[in-house]
């Protein structure tokens, strides 16, 4: 029997009953000759944070900017530039009779792979998935596996990360067998009462013309047998075989029903076809199926079907739907860009109770975890590859790699997640420059043919910012879904010109906030900066090319042929501190994120809720309430509710009653008493519904001296697999329980047990605290750490303590 084995401790994964097909994923790494690291590994985030880190004197043209500046965190301010090189040794017993594949699923960046110090391959970037064929490297025993990376500074407008941050997989299948993404499952009909899909197979490693027998099962999510078809024919490289199925009463896949199927498709050898001739120029052909399984491969899919109608938006399964969306960086605040489902998970159970429905995977390929459980948890996705095409954003950026490697990006992402029920569209890219000419028109007009040749069952759009241009150059022709980012303000005289007959928001609001920081008085408008550098809760401080949140509510609401919009960003991320970007260290993070870079949600969460969340009721009141030295000074208050009025009271005297109106955009979304007077004590807001009745009510208090540390976690509960994580949010309570909103106390956390420390953030911008030392200040009064599985199951216990202040410990189980 084969066996295969890493020399440090490797997982091995069996895709089923039939042992051929093996997937290994290769977690133990060394780094860098001597650290041993266990891969998703992002080798930057421990830091130090410094200014110095990938500095940079540029223009940001796409910004307006047109003379050089200093630019301090544009990338995050980490160590994440240089070579680094993974080394990992695999024992193999048996490699004849199997085929070997190595499979990454992402390597920060120019990776180039050794086997055996044989060159294997090379895929300079950093956020695809690339394949090698290896087993010609391969000997039995002993193997080593090298990756040399190199990230060059100025390659990037945010924190690309460093490293190994995605998985790689080691594939073994026999000779005859269906390659890497090799399966293409559509659904050309859709309906409620029955829906037909279709499997398309690739198989390699027969002799031309060969005999192949396909036998394919289609199981519901309950895992039981909806559909079956055996089928033998003769097949040339390359060219799959397809089947046809007919599902009777189709459970359909929606973002409030993510339902999904499965398809099992087992290849098998040994099929005899006999030719009889029963006549002039008449043959019977006869084909006796075979059953000598080669090689068997299950894909999860959806039946779901979309339409963009002009004039009327966009259908998903014949119901008009909006995208709700954000815009997402790939890091994962203080976990870097190592990418965790756990984390994952979370940012999207973040969003889901905002009622957001899409993501944007801005500005590059996403992991296969986040797709996976886009389609698992009800998220659509517009999956875009870059940044930049053939001409530069950035001095070593992607333009370096243009020629010889664009198509094959564009071919490998397809492939790569074409079955995937979330994926509704192709991005070709992000405000790439060139937009107003006949080149770059030429070269979308060309990406996008790459998308419909590789998947003619999805549209195609591009995040243009070139108003002008696009429809000068005709760019704006060459994509199926007009994207545009950050223009509500020309929405009406775009449709006007435009030939597809509705408008997509693909980038919108870049609003700009830190979580529970306000200005007095009321700070609003353009560029606004402030000597903390921070920027204004109040959800009213935007970019010089961007806009407040209203704007873009009113336009999806006013005009019904708009698709939504993706705003931008649903988290902070790591690098972009605009509006500091200029000399302003330290400021090593974005501050575009409706949630903080610890996934906290700030204000602006509750004004997304408020009108994306159409199942549950938002009351929401802002700023907190403790403002000592401010009494008697005008303190605004605005509300941001779902519900059509709301009553303020100070103390219990009432500041008013407020409803929406059409006034502005902001009185259409929020309800703002401008002119209150701070007192200390209880601010209350009271929500009436539709009948003018009480449906619920607010408060918040001032708080007294901090006196106690609290904490809430997210899951009780991980799996011992070393790489689950619970996150745990810190904040001080008074003595009388009230939430102390300005607490920004040094708190020390201890875990031990069953999981360990991983890192921790407080989503202050400003920090240069490590993420991986389990020591913070309290931000805005609040912090967050991360605590990873063990392999083995028991009990860990938390500790959180600050000087001061009443500690306090937990517990969560590793089962
Ligand atoms: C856009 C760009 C994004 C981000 C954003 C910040 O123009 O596409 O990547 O830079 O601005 O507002």
């Amino acid at each position: 029997m084969k066996r295969l084995s890493a020399i440090l401790a490797i997982v091995l994964i069996s895709t089923g009953a039939f042992a051929q097909r093996n997937e290994t994923l290769l977690r133990e790494w060394t780094f860098n000759g001597t650290q041993k690291v266990r891969i998703p590994h992002d080798w930057a985030i421990a830091g130090p944070f410094a200014s110095s880190f990938d500095l940079q004197n540029v223009a940001v043209v796409q910004n307006g900017e047109t003379e050089a500046s200093e630019k301090t965190g544009r990338t995050g301010g980490l160590p994440w530039m240089g070579k680094g090189v993974y080394e990992c040794s695999v024992n193999i017993d048996g490699k004849a009779g199997s085929d070997w594949t190595l499979l990454f699923d992402g390597a920060m960046s120019h990776a180039k792979v050794y086997v055996n110090d044989a060159f294997a391959g090379e895929w300079p970037y950093g956020y695809n998935a690339f394949h090698f064929d290896i087993t010609e490297l391969l000997n039995d025993g002993a193997n080593a596996i090298r990756v040399e990376l190199e990230n060059y500074p100025e390659s990037s407008r945010w924190y690309p990360g460093a490293g190994l941050y995605r998985k790689v997989r080691l594939i073994e299948t026999p000779k005859v067998h269906v390659p890497v993404w090799g399966v293409f499952i559509t659904t050309p009909y859709v309906s409620r009462d029955e829906a037909v899909v279709s499997v398309s197979t690739e198989v390699d490693g027969l002799e031309e013309n060969a005999l192949v027998t396909f036998e394919t099962v289609i199981f519901d999510a309950s895992g039981r047998e909806v559909a079956r078809d055996t089928y033998s024919r003769k097949l040339w490289k390359g060219v799959p075989a397809t089947q046809r199925f007919t599902i009777k009463n189709p459970a359909l896949w929606s973002p409030d029903s993510p339902v999904l199927y499965t398809a099992r498709t087992t290849v098998m050898t040994g099929a005899q076809m006999t030719t009889t001739n029963i006549g002039t120029w008449r043959n019977r052909y006869e084909i006796t199926g075979g059953s000598d399984v080669a090689d068997v491969v299950e894909t999860r899919f959806g039946i779901r079907s979309i339409e963009f109608r002009p004039e009327k938006g966009f259908f998903l399964n014949g119901e008009r739907t909006m995208f709700k969306g954000v815009c997402n960086h790939h890091d994962l605040g203080p976990l870097g860009a190592a990418v965790n489902r756990s984390a994952l998970r979370r940012q999207l159970e973040i969003l889901k109770d905002m009622g957001c429905n899409a993501i944007r995977t801005s500005h590059n390929m996403p992991a296969e975890e986040l797709v996976e459980l886009c389609d698992e948890m009800g998220f659509m996705l517009m999956v875009e590859p870059f940044d930049e095409w053939d001409a530069a954003k950035c001095r070593n950026g992607y333009h370096t790699i243009w020629d010889g490697w664009a198509e094959k990006d564009m071919v490998n992402m397809i492939r790569h997640f074409r079955n995937n029920p979330s994926v509704v569209m192709w991005s070709i890219g992000n405000e790439v420059p060139g937009q107003g000419d006949a080149h770059g028109a030429a070269v979308a007009s060309w990406l996008s043919s790459i998308c419909h040749r590789e998947d003619p069952t999805r549209p195609t759009t591009c995040g243009m910012d070139q108003f002008d241009g696009v429809f000068d150059s005709g760019f704006i022709a060459a994509v199926d879904i007009p994207g545009f980012n950050y223009k509500p303000y020309r929405y009406l005289q775009a449709r006007e010109l435009l030939p597809q007959g509705f408008i997509l928001g693909s980038e919108t609001a870049s609003t700009v906030s830190s979580r529970g920081v306000y200005n007095f008085p009321l700070s609003s408008g353009m560029n606004v900066r402030h000597p903390d550098h921070q920027s204004d809760s109040y959800d009213l401080e935007y970019c010089i090319w961007s806009n407040v949140p209203d704007d873009d509510f009113a336009a999806d609401e006013d005009w019904p042929w708009m698709l939504g919009q993706f705003v931008w960003t649903g988290f902070d991320y790591l690098g972009e501190p605009t509006p500091y970007d200029t000399n302003d260290w330290p400021n090593h993070s974005s501050m575009f994120g409706i949630v903080d870079l610890a996934g906290l949600p700030k204000d602006r969460y509750w004004l997304y809720r408020s009108v994306w969340n159409e199942t549950e009721n938002t009351l929401h009141v802002l700023p907190h309430w403790t403002w000592p030295g401010r009494e008697g000074q005008t303190t605004p208050v605005f509300v941001y509710t779902s519900y059509p009025s709301a009553e303020l009271f100070i103390n219990g005297v009432s500041q008013g009653r407020r409803e929406f109106s059409n006034e502005s955009n902001l009185t259409r979304y929020r309800l703002m008493w401008n002119d209150v007077a701070y007192q200390p004590g209880e601010l209350k807001v009271v929500a009436y519904d539709k009948a003018g009745k009480v449906a619920e009510e607010k408060t918040v208090r001032t708080a007294g001296k901090p006196y106690a540390l609290q904490c809430s976690v997210d899951r009780s509960v991980l799996t011992a697999d070393g790489d689950d994580m619970a996150f745990v949010t810190v904040t001080v309570v008074d003595k009388a329980g009230n939430p102390v909103p300005t607490a920004a106390n040094l708190v020390n956390i201890s875990v031990s047990g069953a999981a360990t420390f991983e890192a921790v953030a407080n989503g202050d911008p400003t920090c240069l605290e490590s993420f991986r030392q389990p020591a913070m200040h309290l931000f805005s009064g609040a912090l967050c750490f991360i605590v990873r599985s063990g392999d083995a199951p028991g009990s860990a216990t938390y500790t959180v303590s600050a000087r001061g202040l009443k500690k306090y410990t937990g517990t969560i189980n590793i089962e």
